[in-house]
């Protein structure tokens, strides 16, 4: 892939980089993303069902069992070059912040230490009343494909049933993430937006403000987004190639890369 100069020297100037990714990032680690026709998650299933609380109280034991399988595939997955290369770019740079709106772990098995999670993690369930969290059992859980109904565990606290610890629709961001995402978006000066479609809000709107305040934002994404119009650079291609590609080009984030 070709980088243009103008974007080698941004990055090699930069002083706070951001990184922002969805779903396509962990693409190339075998984890289906939500929209992409034919293997998206919400193409296969019902997202009103599976990702509401509506749905969770409706039918908690469809809910939880979804989100065991999902957990399942992630335990079982290996981060791809992409992860390991937006680490490397953290180690190459004055300040850093990586925001994700994943609920994978594959940023921090890959070196990213602490992302800011705008939707939560399929690691760190909690009661869905009292809030407290709880431990999941060690081990990779052995769920068939699509996952099947299992019944939530129960609160140790107050015996609710526990709930994935993911942002559902209708449901806030945690406000701290949130508030440290649009601290670091208007302090940053380039923005890289990586395998996200921009579409579910308000994280969509992470970039636009970047590139509000003077960013330069970079998209690296195989297919058209919203982000299109507005993004300085488009990096058409996968993140896996395009991210290592980029890094590879320049000291010293070269140094820090496998
Ligand atoms: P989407 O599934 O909406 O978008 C994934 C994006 O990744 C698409 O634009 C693809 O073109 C792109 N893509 C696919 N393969 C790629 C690759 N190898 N490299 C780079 N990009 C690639 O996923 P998100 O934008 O993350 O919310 O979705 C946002 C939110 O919607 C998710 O966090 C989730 C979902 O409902 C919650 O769980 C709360």
């Amino acid at each position: 892939m070709e980088f243009p100069d103008e974007l080698l020297a941004a990055l090699r100037d930069a002083r706070h980089i951001e990184v922002f990714t969805g779903a396509g990032v962990s693409a190339e680690s075998g984890i289906p993303t939500f929209r992409d026709a034919l293997t998206g998650l919400w193409e296969n299933y019902d997202a009103a069902t599976l990702a509401s609380p509506e749905g969770f109280a409706a039918d908690p034991a469809l809910v939880w069992g979804w989100y065991e399988w999902r957990r399942m595939r992630v335990l079982q997955a290996q981060p791809n070059p992409a992860h390991y290369a937006i680490a490397a770019l953290a180690a190459g740079c004055a300040r850093f912040t990586l925001i994700t709106q994943n609920v994978d772990d594959l940023h921090e098995r890959a070196g990213s230490a602490d992302p800011i999670r705008l939707h939560g993690s399929l690691h760190r369930p909690r009661c869905s009343a009292c809030e407290a969290p709880y431990r999941l059992p060690p081990g990779i859980p052995d769920e068939p494909e699509g996952g099947r109904r299992l019944d939530p565990p129960r609160c140790g606290h107050c015996g609710a049933p526990v709930r994935p610890g993911v942002v559902w629709f209708g449901e806030n961001l945690p406000q701290t993430a949130w508030e440290a995402a649009l601290q670091a978006t208007e302090a940053c000066d380039l923005m890289f937006s990586i395998g996200t479609s921009a579409l579910v809000w308000p994280a969509a709107q992470l970039p636009a403000l970047a590139a509000q305040r003077g960013a330069v934002v970079v998209q690296v994404n195989p297919g058209e987004t919203s982000l299109d119009g507005y993004a300085h650079y488009n990096l058409r291609g996968a993140a896996g190639v395009a991210m290592p590609g980029l890094i590879r080009r320049l000291t010293p984030y070269r140094e820090n890369f496998p």
